[in-house]
């Protein structure tokens, strides 16, 4: 009996994927790398933007010659795309060789669902879920070891579906996240700690036991043992002088920060709903720059958001100039039904939408070569 897990998305996902692999194994499936020698197929899609949204669901409606020649295999589609209802229906209805359809907040149930799924299809969706401490994983990232401290996102930023497909903020506490991180090191194995969470600076804010995220970084920092500590993803508006002092201060935590902007332009940031200015984000950048010598800044922008006009994106190029990212991710903006900006008026074309994208990717190549010169 084997098992093929397929991926898209974000390291929240890939780190999922590491417990879904656990509950395949418990269930005494093995890995494969061949598609046609699994028996059970499991897809954890990503719905940030519809090219991946597609992505998974065409590799998923490849899959209809393999179950004719192999009635008996399980396939299973979970993950962001399928929380949301209508692509979770849309599925069940489009591929009716698909077995198993479920969200985010349930994905620890798969083994049951395994069960289930060989009398009668199984689609199940939870719109809220508690914090899963069972926390289980088959780690596959070499030395790397992924912690996932938080869950969720309050922040509804007008063009993200993340709030919608992952709820609301949830902070693990911080004795668990201790825990799992004494075990990692005791392994022996890893080198390196990366905490997860789609906003880890508001870490903490939910728990009766208030703590900090640089107070959590200090915390597993005094863990015995030879490691560097990562993490991501952060939101401008919550960095604090006490985190950057920490990254500054402390051996252990990685002199590396990724810090999306999203744009350089005010009345972007504001419709976008981001809650900084330029201004601010320029401040925490030079900050940083001053605490801690040789950091290295990464970030991501989106080109075309509604109503940008080719000015505003004249305000994302300097604001790449001036900072100069170790690198930088862009991408076109996408637009995600049931967020805000999906219904704004003023959609930018296509095709100055890859315009905007390719000016500022080749930008960025060329600030990244006169770094190494
Ligand atoms: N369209 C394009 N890019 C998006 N991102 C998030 N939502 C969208 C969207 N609707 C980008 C942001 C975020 C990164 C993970 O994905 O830049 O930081
Ligand atoms: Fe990750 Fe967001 Fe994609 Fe979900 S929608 S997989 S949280 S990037």
């Amino acid at each position: 009996m084997r098992y093929q897990i397929v991926t898209f998305g974000c390291q929240m996902n890939v780190h999922e994927s590491e417990k879904i692999a656990f509950i395949l194994e418990g269930k005494g499936f093995l890995p494969t790398e061949n598609r046609e020698e699994a028996d059970i197929i499991v897809f954890n899609t990503c719905a940030i933007r519809e090219g991946a949204e597609d992505r998974a669901l065409g590799n998923v409606g490849a899959l209809k010659r393999l179950k004719k020649l192999k009635p008996h295999l399980i396939i299973a589609v979970c993950g962001c795309a399928t929380q949301k209802e209508s692509t979770a229906i849309y599925i069940k209805k489009t591929f009716p060789f698909v077995d198993i359809v479920i969200g985010t907040f349930n994905l620890h149930e798969l083994g049951s669902y395994i069960d289930r799924a060989r009398e009668k299809r199984v689609l199940e969706l939870w719109q809220e879920g508690e914090i899963d401490e069972e926390k289980s994983y088959l780690r596959s990232s070499g030395e790397n070891a992924w912690v996932n401290i938080m869950y969720g996102c309050n922040n509804f930023c007008t063009y993200c579906i993340v709030p919608y497909v992952r709820g609301r903020e949830k902070s693990r506490k911080p004795k668990n996240i201790l825990e799992e991180v004494r075990k990692i090191v005791a392994e022996g194995k890893y080198k390196k700690i990366t905490l997860l969470g789609q906003n880890v600076n508001s870490y903490g804010k939910d728990l009766e036991e208030k703590l900090t995220f640089a107070q959590l970084l200090h915390k597993i920092s005094e863990i015995p043992g030879d490691f560097k500590i990562g993490f991501m993803t952060s939101h401008p508006k919550d960095i604090t002088d006490e985190l950057i002092h920490e990254i500054a201060t402390n051996d252990k935590v990685l002199k590396e920060l990724h810090l999306p902007a999203q744009s350089g332009n005010d009345r972007i940031l504001k419709i976008m709903n981001r809650r900084y200015t330029r201004e601010k984000y320029l401040e925490i950048i030079e900050k940083c720059k001053k605490e801690v010598p040789n950091i290295s800044l990464t970030s991501d922008f989106i080109v075309g958001f509604p109503t940008e006009t080719e000015e505003e994106f004249n305000d994302t190029l300097s604001l790449v100039k001036e900072v100069g990212f170790s690198g930088i991710f862009a991408f076109m903006y996408s637009p995600r039904e049931g967020t805000v900006a999906a219904s704004m008026e003023g959609q930018v074309p296509e095709k100055v939408k890859h315009e905007r994208v390719n000016k500022l990717l080749a930008l960025q190549k060329q600030i990244q070569k006169e770094a190494k010169k």
